[in-house]
């Protein structure tokens, strides 16, 4: 049968063999395939990890840009520097300073949220196949962007408290046995995306340390410092060595994601090199965003803001670890993070969290499966567990939910006579967690 031309058309991209070779690294997030699922009313969803921030001013932030749009439209509405706003750049080192960074407005470039910051970094050091390595597991978007740029990226092992330095060092000296280039290891200390976990002090200075007597650049992602729930904020790694780390910064989850207002901390030699990159990507970074930022930092008590915002994620946690212990079977565990928005999860032996997800949608609850957090397939026996959006009342419901799902599929391989029913597998018990 001849298939009609149209037809044909609409199924086969007649574009493939014009594409850049760096297009075959793309895929579809699996955060974004899920939100169609997830943002259906009736499902809680503890997949996404959007920020909760109807607790805004934005009565004050209203009227703080109407008046900036009055009195200094002509300029804010222009285009700015390369580098950003000198004002903005100035504010950000009093942030900073709140996690011990001491550095000045011309040490650092503002972007587009620190996802551009990412893209950046990533286009200035890496070749097709030089290696980055990474925590196990990583931040998805960051994922996203190294494949971009065909890196190949290496995971390190982690565990409670973090990156695991001598795991660094064996999988550096691995890789450059390998012939292979290291270009730089990414790292999230505070409340990783997806894990949770903050990096302790120990760590800190061990990790330090081996980069550089191994002469490797890191690159500190921290988006989640401030956000600390349990314990004041940490140093930052770049506060405990300067010249080693290039720091990414951003506002979206202590202010709001929408301004798209990040910044990139760095040796001068490679902010020149990010300068001219953030250029030719966009001329510059919003100019309007970071004048409205300026503004809020400025006339408003953002400190206090995130204070209410550290005590507003708090209870949404404690929610969750609560319905955890109450839902969980026992031989799952899970993490108790100190800060951040995530939860990780660990299904017992035997379990799949992508096959699991279609039964956890039909309970009406969606998470993200843990194999999005790996660049080599691993963490099908965990799923990330996001507390930052639906409120307290919700998310315990959603854990329950997800507790049926996992009693529901036991049932089912008790039935199939895959799992021993004598084993440990019942539902309630899950109070095994790690921190
Ligand atoms: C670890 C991490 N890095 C970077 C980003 C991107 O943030 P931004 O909105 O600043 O681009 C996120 C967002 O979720 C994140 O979790």
């Amino acid at each position: 049968m001849t298939v009609p031309e149209k037809r044909v058309e609409t199924r086969l991209d007649p574009y493939v063999d014009v594409y850049a070779q760096r297009t075959q690294g793309l895929r579809v997030s699996a955060v974004r395939a899920l939100f169609a699922v997830a943002n259906r009313p009736e499902v809680v969803s503890l997949a996404g990890g959007m920020p909760n921030i109807t607790d805004l001013p934005l009565d004050v932030l209203g009227s703080v840009i109407g008046d900036l749009i009055k009195s200094r439209g002509p300029q804010i509405m222009n285009y700015g520097s390369g580098q950003g706003e000198e004002r903005i750049r100035e504010q950000i080192c009093e942030v900073m300073a709140l996690e011990k960074v001491e550095a000045s407005p011309d040490d650092l470039m503002i972007s587009c949220g620190s996802q551009q910051g990412l893209d950046l970094v990533t286009r200035t050091f890496i070749d097709p196949g030089d290696v980055i390595l990474v925590e196990s597991p990583t931040y998805v978007g960051a994922l996203g962007t190294f494949s971009s740029y065909q890196a190949q990226v290496v995971h390190v092992d982690t565990d409670e408290d973090g990156l695991i330095p001598s795991a660094f060092r064996a999988a550096t000296i691995a890789a450059r046995a390998a012939g292979r280039k290291v270009k730089f290891l990414y790292t999230i200390p505070n409340f990783n995306n997806p894990s949770g976990v903050m990096m302790s002090i120990v760590r800190r200075r061990e990790l330090l340390e081996a980069a550089k007597e191994l002469d490797v650049v890191i690159v500190e992602d921290n988006p989640y410092g401030l956000l600390a729930i349990d314990v004041p904020p940490q140093p930052a790694l770049r506060s405990m060595d300067g010249g080693q780390v290039i720091y990414l910064g951003s506002f979206s989850k202590t202010f709001a994601p929408g301004f798209r207002v990040g910044w990139v901390l760095a040796p001068p030699a490679v902010l020149k090199k990010l300068v001219l990159a953030q250029e030719s990507a966009t001329l510059c970074p919003p100019v309007f965003s970071q004048f409205a930022i300026s503004e809020y930092l400025a006339n408003w008590d953002w400190q206090g803001q995130v204070e209410a915002f550290r005590s507003m994620y708090r209870e949404r946690r404690d929610a969750m670890l609560r319905g955890l212990d109450d839902h969980m079977p026992a031989g799952a565990t899970w993490t108790r993070p100190k800060g951040g928005f995530f939860v990780w999860l660990t299904l017992p032996e035997g379990f799949d969290s992508d096959q699991l997800s279609a039964r956890a949608t039909s309970h009406r609850v969606a998470y993200v499966p843990g194999t999005a957090f790996y660049a080599d397939g691993l963490g099908s026996r965990n799923m990330r567990l996001s507390y930052c959006f639906p409120t307290p009342e919700r998310i315990y419901e959603g854990t329950r939910r997800l507790g049926e799902a996992i009693a529901e599929e036991i049932e089912l391989r008790t039935t199939f006579g895959l799992v021993n029913p004598k084993s440990a597998l019942s539902v309630g018990h899950g109070r095994e967690s790690s921190s």
